[in-house]
């Protein structure tokens, strides 16, 4: 199963908003219908939102639309994943040295399959046999062009032949390690396990966590930007002398800023005030939404990427 994939001039997204009840994919015919996808999050994960983000280009150089205009357009879809910047100035890079679009998004997908490989090699050398990995979100294959970087991880180390298991946070609001995590875990006959965020602290104190292995929206000077919840984790990890790991290619990295100037998104009320459509709570209740949170580089054992396991900086 494709996260995403490019035909006769189309991008298909698999819609991550229907997995696991529906398996359905959704036709991007203008860059700007990649943009809604990014939005709605269709498409989401650091890396798969970049590879949209080059479609998306590649989408408004086939029919015509300036790329600059296009590009300041794309980059506002979301605001936290670095690699939405980066993959659109590749792209731009890429059609000044005379490539077309088409092609550096082309590569851009299979260069992430590749990395996120790359990814699962180095993590799987601090995996150990019979360990129980707690992962929080969804940095799987759904989240990249495929295979995943925290998943990857997880993937690598069973396909290595490690007996593990995997403790995922069911992720509110959207539910994207109830959702999605489990179903890829589910997919591969890795043993897994949903527990509501609230519950990470407990198994942690119970001794039933060896690892924490998360994935990154942005890593910079000072710590990673991850879903919300990973500070959560992270604290109760250093708690329990737990090794947190974050893994996460080198696009995901910001060389020149403060992680703490990362502009955090806030996204809709209503994610968090009803569930499946459903009210949960007063409808006027007030809300606050933010969609990621920041973890500090001393809570973080090693940033696992493609080039060795980094230590965080
Ligand atoms: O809001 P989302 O679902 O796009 O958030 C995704 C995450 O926080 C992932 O952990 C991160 O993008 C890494 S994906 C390899």
């Amino acid at each position: 199963m494709e996260t995403l994939y490019w035909k006769d001039n189309k991008l298909y997204l698999l819609d991550q908003t229907l997995i696991p009840r529906d398996i359905k994919y959704c036709e991007c015919l203008t860059y700007e219908d990649v943009i809604d996808a990014i939005k709605t999050m269709k498409v989401r994960g650091a890396p798969a939102i970049g590879v949209a983000a080059a479609y998306a280009m590649a989408l408004a150089e086939c029919h015509n639309v300036n790329l600059d205009e296009a590009a300041v357009k794309i980059k506002q879809a979301r605001p936290t994943a670095i690699n939405l910047f980066w993959a659109v100035d590749e792209v731009l890079k890429a059609v000044d040295s005379g490539c077309s679009a088409i092609d550096a998004a082309n590569k851009m997908y299979n260069d992430d399959i590749k990395v996120n490989e790359k990814i699962g090699e180095y993590g799987n050398t601090v995996i150990d046999d019979g360990d129980t990995i707690l992962t929080h979100c969804n940095a799987g294959a759904l989240a990249c062009a495929g295979y995943g970087t925290a998943l990857g991880v997880i993937r690598t180390a069973h396909n290595s032949g490690k007996n593990i298991s995997v403790i995922c946070d069911e992720t509110r609001p959207l539910f994207q390690g109830g959702r999605l995590s489990v179903f890829e875990m589910q997919q591969e006959n890795i043993p897994v396990q949903l527990i509501v965020d609230s519950a990470a602290g407990f198994m942690m104190q119970q001794g039933k966590v060896d690892k924490v292995v998360i994935g990154a929206d942005r890593v910079a000077e000072g710590g990673v930007a991850n879903k919300i919840g990973s500070l959560m984790v992270a604290v109760a990890a250093n708690r329990y002398d737990i090794p947190f790991y974050v893994a996460a290619p080198i696009s995901t990295f910001d060389f020149e800023n403060n992680i703490f100037d990362t502009t955090i998104e806030q996204r809709d009320k209503n994610e968090v005030l009803c569930i499946n459509d459903k009210f949960i709570a007063n409808e006027n209740t007030e809300v606050s939404n933010p969609a990621f949170d920041i973890v500090e580089s001393d809570l973080i054992t090693g940033i696992i990427t493609e080039e060795g396991i980094k230590k965080p900086f």
